[in-house]
């Protein structure tokens, strides 16, 4: 960067195809973006993601859970990788693994992630048939900062989707995604610069993101 500022290392954890990672590694490829993506590291050998993050240049990591006897282990040996790459920010994009409280709190305020609902509603797996089921007429997405209940952490910003009638989970996923592919790398870049913070507890926007109106800019 040319203010000389040092980047922030970025480690993105995936577990399957990794189409968040792609948006977020594009996001990071544009000069000045606040942040580098220093790793990708998988929980799963067979991620299709893997292969993407080494096709564009990222160098990666692969930490077979079923070869841990707990949670502990694995968390101890993640950590391990993360603290050997230098890194500062983790970004959680697909990530289909439960961490342990202890290295959640470790990186409280420095690890992010996307859920596929407008949180606070329709947490764990299977959100669209959530939403469905609930009948809602609004779905979407949720980025937030990781706290150790499950996808319950503050939240950083959230894109909405129309439900229409005839959507099955697929359809409505479909539609999901296009937002989560537009929001996560514009989240990302907001926590990466530092304008975006946890504070106390609550995500706390720099004034200069904050628009006249209240609204916030770039999302
Ligand atoms: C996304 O819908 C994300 O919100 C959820 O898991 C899915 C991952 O998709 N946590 P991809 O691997 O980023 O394509």
């Amino acid at each position: 960067m040319s203010s000389g500022v040092r980047k922030k290392r970025v480690a993105i954890l995936i577990s399957g195809r990794g189409s968040n990672m792609v948006s977020l590694i594009e996001a990071a490829s544009a000069p000045g973006f606040p942040a580098e993506i220093a790793l990708v590291l998988s929980n799963r050998p067979e991620a299709g993601g893997l292969a993407r993050a080494q096709a564009a240049g990222i160098p990666t990591c692969v930490l077979d859970h079923t070869g841990f006897a707990d949670r502990a282990s694995f968390d101890a040996a993640l950590q391990a990788a993360l603290t050997g790459a230098d890194i500062d920010l983790v970004v959680l994009a697909g990530f289909m693994r439960i961490l342990t409280p202890g290295f959640v709190e470790a990186w409280a305020g420095r690890m992010i992630n996307i859920h596929p609902s407008l949180l606070p509603l329709f947490r764990g797996t299977h959100t669209h048939a959530q939403a469905l089921a609930a009948g809602v007429r609004l779905h979407g997405c949720t980025v937030h900062f990781v706290v150790p209940e499950l996808d319950a952490g503050p939240i950083v910003a959230q894109a909405a989707v129309p439900v229409r009638p005839g959507d099955d989970a697929d359809s409505l996923a479909a539609r999901v995604i296009v937002q989560e592919h537009r929001l996560y790398p514009a989240a990302f870049a907001l926590v990466a610069g530092g304008r975006a913070r946890l504070e106390n507890g609550r995500v706390v926007f720099s004034s200069e993101v904050i628009a006249p109106d209240g609204a916030l800019l770039s999302l």
